[in-house]
């Protein structure tokens, strides 16, 4: 009883991450992040530096929470302002009292991971003390929208006609089991052999390869139904966001719509901000229910005072990224103003 209510509060911590990761991949993610921490779980690489950092025994010196002491620089301030450039130059020439690492491998190969844990530590991200390696989420699911892989396995599960045996929804019926109920304590190992050997009635998919491949994605698909957070039925997929913004950084295409945006005139109009007024529309308020493809015909063809844009090419090709800022200004998640290329 309590093995299951362990698996379960693990089961919603997973739904909680994916949640998480979702976000931020649709948030910031343009450049990868130096790290990726979650209370003390952290990414291979910055659980790679942690290890470096205890075993090459930084500690020793800088103590093992890296604060430091009175012979010793605090690291966790150091790294404020520390480029990894100057980073890398300290541990290979060495500096004051702390020796050079040039002719220790670990530390060198190694450098960057170092760098990503204690510019994590000093951002107050990872925690001081023992950490694990962050797992990634298994699915991504948001209604009835998930990712490329996860549709593959609702896309076996369809074709390979699992569903004959165990119906369309995984539930089963009084000869075939229930696979919501089985997938919470199934293995993928466990899965693998059950579908490679075959068990009781139900025949091995060995000679199979579109299951064989299939076999990470069938898996990804049936936990993420046994889960509760992928509907029965038809799945799409999880289309990328149409643009990130952090501030007034964008993404290279949104960036490249507010340039046609000012470089066209629509301002002209429509004003810097996109507010227009008595003469001509907000597009703020306009795109709330513009979709891609009456914004295009508008442009195209032009409408009442607004001329056609068919012959101005940048305006064309730029449609996408026209819409793409434009939209974002209207969800209030692109500000008016100058903006700048999310690095
Ligand atoms: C023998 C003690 C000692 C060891 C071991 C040691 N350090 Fe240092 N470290 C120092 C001292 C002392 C300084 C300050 C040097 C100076 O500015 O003169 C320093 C400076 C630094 C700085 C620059 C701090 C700043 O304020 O610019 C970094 C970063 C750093 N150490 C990281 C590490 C890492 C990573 C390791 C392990 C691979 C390590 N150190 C091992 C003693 C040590
Ligand atoms: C011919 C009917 C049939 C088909 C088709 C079928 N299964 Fe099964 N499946 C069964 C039966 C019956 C069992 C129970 C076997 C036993 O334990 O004796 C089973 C067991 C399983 C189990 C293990 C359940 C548990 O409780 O441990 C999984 C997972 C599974 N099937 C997945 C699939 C997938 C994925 C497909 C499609 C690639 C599939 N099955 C196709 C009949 C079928
Ligand atoms: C000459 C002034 C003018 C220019 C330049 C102009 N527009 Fe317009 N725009 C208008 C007017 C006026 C309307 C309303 C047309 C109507 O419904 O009669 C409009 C309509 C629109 C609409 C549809 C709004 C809605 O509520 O359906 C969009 C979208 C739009 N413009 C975007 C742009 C973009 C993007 C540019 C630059 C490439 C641009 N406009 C350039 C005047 C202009």
């Amino acid at each position: 009883m309590s093995k299951l209510f362990c698996i379960n509060l693990k089961i919603m911590s997973v739904s909680v991450m994916i949640g998480a990761l979702v976000l931020f991949s649709i948030l910031p993610a343009i450049a990868q992040p130096l790290y990726k921490a979650e209370g003390n779980s952290v990414d291979k690489a910055t659980l790679n530096g942690w290890n470096i950092y205890r075993t090459e025994a930084c500690g020793s010196c800088h103590q093992s929470t890296g604060e430091g002491n009175v012979s010793n620089p605090n690291l966790l301030h150091s790294m404020k302002n520390q480029t990894k450039e100057h980073f890398r130059q300290m541990l290979i020439e060495g500096h004051g009292n702390m020796y050079s690492y040039s002719g220790n491998k670990t530390v060198v190969d190694g450098i960057n991971d170092l760098y990503a844990y204690l510019k994590g530590r000093s951002d107050g991200a990872i925690p001081a003390g023992d950490l694990t390696e962050l797992v990634q989420p298994l699915y991504k699911a948001e209604g009835n929208s998930v990712d490329k892989a996860t549709l593959n396995g609702w896309n076996i599960y369809r074709t390979e006609a699992c569903g004959s045996c165990h119906q369309s929804t995984g539930e089963g019926n009084v000869s075939n089991p229930n696979l919501l109920h089985s997938m919470k304590n199934q293995t993928k190992e466990h899965f693998r052999q059950m579908l490679i050997e075959g068990h009781g009635n139900m025949y091995s998919y060995s000679g199979n390869k579109t299951v064989v491949d299939g076999i990470n994605d069938l898996y990804a698909y049936l936990k993420g139904r046994s889960d509760g957070a992928i509907p029965a039925g038809d799945l799409t997929e999880l289309v990328q966001p149409l643009y990130k913004a952090e501030g007034n950084s964008v993404d290279k295409a949104t960036l490249n719509g507010w340039n046609i945006y000012r470089t066209e005139a629509c301002g002209s109009c429509h004003q810097s901000t996109g507010e227009g007024n008595v003469s001509n529309p907000n597009l703020l308020r306009s795109m709330k229910n513009l979709t891609k493809d009456q914004f295009r015909r508008v442009l195209v063809q032009g409408r009442g005072i607004m001329y056609s844009f068919r012959g101005n090419k940048t305006v064309v090709y730029g449609i996408d990224d026209l819409y793409a800022y434009l939209k974002g200004r209207s969800d209030g998640a692109i500000p008016a103003g100058d903006l700048t290329e999310m690095k």
